[in-house]
């Protein structure tokens, strides 16, 4: 087994994990959205090793995270076309990826030999200082075991990979606390993946031109063939059966009053737990906190030992519906409307 060790994101830290990087090894680093499982872009076996480690299926393309805008030309053939050059005048660095047609150079183990790459500049400090000091693109999906909730933290890592992993950058708990939004260019419209805190209508000052994938609201039969192959492998659970409750506070507190016991849960907005005599925890104000917290709720309620938990459903609008997105996931879209 190996030695895992969270590393404070000082400059011998960053250097340090750089030189693993570089020697082929993997490393979880802080992103502003989630934690990432770091490998070089340029090394399929150090890339091999972030699908073994995570067990996370070979058909399910890998995100290229870059520090500068030099770094595109090895990665896309893309470069000039305007939207992409809106995009990221407008959102890089920052929460949004975007699918380009890839450079040959890109392996097919990270493409999951699509024709395209999916391409992002963070905006965490320490993840632009990792990238920086390997000179090299790194690929990175989420640190968390496949299947398990996004981590937040570099303690969330811990939990899921230790054993896997020499080390974990700790660059404190993320911001965005959900992935980034993913769009895909599409001549002059813009097809949304994923959404994430990059919401619909902050995309709309780049076109008026925007789709929403089926997938980001619909289940996907999993042997069909898909644009973005993660959307359809289950995600984000908890050991927990999670429900989706969407409704009225007063219906939502009639369905679930006497389902409340031994490890039933339910999850509500700020402010709205004083309804509730036990076992219930709370996930957020506003879309924006509950896009924070979402993922470390999730986690909670396995520490708890919570057997099923009824959520109280966000709004569907905006940040909500990226909300809304990852726990129709987390619930296998088990979904009551009241
Ligand atoms: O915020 C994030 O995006 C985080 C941090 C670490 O950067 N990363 C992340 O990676 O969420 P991951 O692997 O958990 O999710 C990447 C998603 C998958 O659903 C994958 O199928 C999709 O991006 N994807 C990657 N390349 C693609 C491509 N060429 N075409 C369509 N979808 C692609
Ligand atoms: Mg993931």
């Amino acid at each position: 087994m190996i030695k895992t060790t969270i590393l404070d994101a000082s400059t011998d830290n960053i250097i340090y994990c750089a030189d693993l990087l570089k020697n082929g090894e993997v490393v979880a680093m802080p992103t502003e959205t989630v934690y990432g499982l770091a490998a070089n872009i340029f090394n399929d076996k150090a890339v091999s090793k972030i699908f073994e480690i995570k067990g996370r299926p070979q058909d399910n393309p890998l995100i290229c995270h870059i520090s500068n805008i030099s770094m595109l030309d090895e990665l896309t053939i893309d470069l000039h076309s305007e939207i992409f050059q809106k995009l990221i005048e407008k959102f890089w660095p920052g929460p949004l990826t975007v699918i380009v047609p890839r450079n040959k150079k890109v392996s097919n183990l990270i493409t999951a030999n699509l024709d395209t790459v999916a391409i992002r500049f963070p905006s965490h400090i320490v993840s632009r200082k990792l990238i920086e000091a390997c000179g090299f693109p790194l690929a990175a999906p989420s640190a968390n075991l496949s299947g398990k909730p996004s981590p937040t933290s570099a303690n969330h890592v811990f939990y899921d990979l230790n054993g896997r992993i020499k080390a974990i950058l700790d660059g404190g708990i993320c911001e965005v606390g959900l992935e980034s939004t993913i769009v895909k260019i599409e001549d002059d419209s813009l097809r949304v993946l994923r959404p994430g805190i990059i919401s619909v209508d902050m995309l709309k000052e780049v076109t008026e031109n925007i789709v929403l994938d089926d997938s980001v609201l619909n289940q996907i039969d999993p042997n069909s063939t898909v644009i973005s192959p993660g959307t359809k492998y289950k995600h984000y659970s908890p050991n927990a059966d999670i429900v989706l409750v969407d409704s009225s506070l007063d219906d939502f507190r009639t369905y679930v009053s006497d389902k409340l016991k031994e490890n039933v849960w339910c999850a509500v907005f700020d402010g709205e737990q004083k309804c509730f005599d036990k076992n219930v925890l709370t996930f957020g104000y506003n879309e924006k906190d509950q896009a924070h917290n979402i993922f470390m709720v999730l986690r909670k309620f396995d520490e708890l030992g919570a057997s099923k938990v009824f959520f109280r459903c966000p709004k569907k609008e905006n940040i909500g519906l990226a909300v809304y997105n990852r726990l129709l996931r987390a619930a296998a879209f088990n979904l009551v409307v009241l």
